[in-house]
């Protein structure tokens, strides 16, 4: 048998990475409840088609597979790198695009100080757009000399996946809901506040999110802690290196919501202190 050639390992390689990048997203909101930003979402429905994409091109053997890929690889890394630089600069901090739901400055994870999610992204995008490169580059002779894409390989990827990440799937503790009530007149003001700014790291009802942030709801910093206090201690955040820090991980000043005004904070510490009073 001749040997298989590079650009079939590349669209293998490519294979695997869409893999990868598919189940650890789904991994990170499903698993560990992270829950995904606008630009998250962008990201996600330019890598998930590659996922299904890619075997099927492989194992048809279509010659033009390389330009199935090419729109998504080249538009996942324009994505990918504009939400790291939202991440990691300024210079987009007047775009308003994330500014509503989950803020999209947010680091779940921040890896040796650079390492984010969309970072993540942004290497499995550009290994797919150069395994791209490499088989549309060779595209006229791809399949030329091999009677056929063995099938084994493309299902060796995907089991192999499947199998990494079924278990932390089937022992993800479910997700809890917003408590938020279908009319919203009994809400408290500061709920939804909560809900939109602060949730996602510590817990829709304040419970906390394991590896993440602590719970509020309860603890004795939001039932002793004089408003006052409490509010200049979420506007200032906790950086990571911050000798308070219990973590090492980082509080966002405001929680990444610089627009919160006081009164919305007051709100939301209202709100905090109200989850834990025992129900009528
Ligand atoms: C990016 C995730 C994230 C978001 C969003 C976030 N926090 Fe936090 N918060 C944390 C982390 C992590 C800590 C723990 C820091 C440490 O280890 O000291 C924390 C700690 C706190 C603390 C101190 C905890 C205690 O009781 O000792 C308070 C209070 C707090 N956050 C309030 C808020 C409020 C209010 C919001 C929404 C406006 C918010 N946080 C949004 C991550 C977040």
């Amino acid at each position: 048998m001749l040997p298989r050639k590079i650009e079939t390992y590349a669209l293998y390689v490519a294979l695997l990475v869409a893999w990868v990048a598919m189940l650890g997203s789904l991994y990170f909101s499903e698993v560990r409840h992270y829950v995904p930003c606008l630009w998250c979402w962008y990201q996600r429905i330019l890598m998930y088609p590659l996922a299904l994409i890619l075997p099927v091109g492989l194992l048809r053997r279509d010659e033009e597979l390389p330009y199935y890929m090419l729109p998504f690889s080249v538009l996942g890394m324009m994505a990918s790198s504009y939400h790291y630089l939202l991440q990691k600069t300024t210079w987009f901090s007047g775009t308003t695009a994330c500014s509503v739901g989950v803020p999209c400055n947010l680091d779940y994870i921040n890896w040796l100080g650079f390492i984010t999610i969309p970072f993540l992204a942004l290497i499995a995008f550009v290994l797919i757009f150069f395994a791209t490169v490499v088989a549309l580059t060779s595209r006229d002779s791809l399949w030329k000399d091999e009677e056929q894409i063995p099938w084994q390989p493309v299902a060796a990827i995907i089991a192999l996946m499947a199998l990494l990440f079924t278990p932390s799937f089937l022992s993800a503790t479910p997700a809890t809901e917003p408590v938020r009530p279908l009319s919203s007149s009994v809400a408290l003001p500061g709920q939804e506040l909560y809900e939109e700014s602060c949730g996602v790291c510590h817990g829709l009802r304040g419970e906390g999110i394991e590896g993440l942030a602590p719970a509020l709801a309860g603890s004795a910093r939001t039932e002793e802690t004089p408003n006052k206090t409490w509010i200049d201690l979420v506007r200032a955040g906790i950086p990571a290196d911050h000798p308070d820090n219990q973590s090492g991980i980082a509080m966002p000043p405001s929680g990444g919501r610089p627009d919160l005004t006081e009164a919305d904070l007051a709100a939301i510490l209202d709100y905090l202190r109200a989850l834990s009073e025992p129900a009528e």
